[in-house]
């Protein structure tokens, strides 16, 4: 499962999870270029078009991985953008649509999948950035989504879930 499919680390994450023997579940809002990169990998891939900022979005996909993948044993947290400026109310719609995707999104991707991967002793796994640690001029946002997620997959992974992180 690997969120963010569509372009950059989530696409060649795909071909190199694929070429190592996994099947892999797309997801992203843009169809087509899932739908593309699900035909050339054959059937180790299904492309479905998901918004992880929509909840009920995230849940249709769970459904889907369960009955045609059998469930997710791996998570990949991968959705996210970066938009950068220097901090200010003109840009709280770039920060607000940060938080909902890169943190947010992240957290109920998991909430929606953590069934399936406890049924399965999975593995989450969290991109985020070094930008969590340090804030470059700009990143103020980003920053925070990015720290937010490495904190919280600390803690899941220090869990008594029997999922590693
Ligand atoms: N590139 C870097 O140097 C770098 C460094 C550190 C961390 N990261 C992190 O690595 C991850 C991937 O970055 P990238 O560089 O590969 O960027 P990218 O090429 O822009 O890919 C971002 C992916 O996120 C998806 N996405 C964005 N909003 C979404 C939403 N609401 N629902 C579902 N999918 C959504 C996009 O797909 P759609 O637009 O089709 O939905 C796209 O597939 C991000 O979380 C980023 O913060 C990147």
């Amino acid at each position: 499962m690997i969120t963010g499919a569509s372009s950059g680390i989530g696409e060649a994450l795909a071909r190199e999870l694929v070429a190592e023997g996994y099947r892999v579940a797309l997801l992203a809002r843009r169809l087509e270029q899932i739908a593309d990169l699900a035909d050339e990998l054959g059937n180790a891939a299904l492309a479905i078009r998901t918004d992880v900022t929509d909840r009920e979005s995230i849940v249709a996909a769970a459904a889907r991985v369960q009955h045609e993948l059998g469930g997710a044993d791996v998570l990949v947290n991968n959705a996210g953008v970066m938009l950068t400026a220097p901090f200010g109310s003109e840009k709280r719609s770039e920060h607000r649509q940060m938080v909902e995707t890169n943190l947010l999104g992240a957290m109920t991707v998991t909430e929606v999948f953590l069934d399936q991967l406890r049924a399965k002793n999975g593995d989450l796994v969290n991109i985020s950035s070094v930008a969590g640690r340090v804030a470059p001029a700009g990143f103020a946002a980003y920053s925070a989504t990015s720290g937010g997620s490495t904190a919280g997959r600390r803690r899941f992974a220090s869990s008594s879930s029997p999922t590693s992180a």
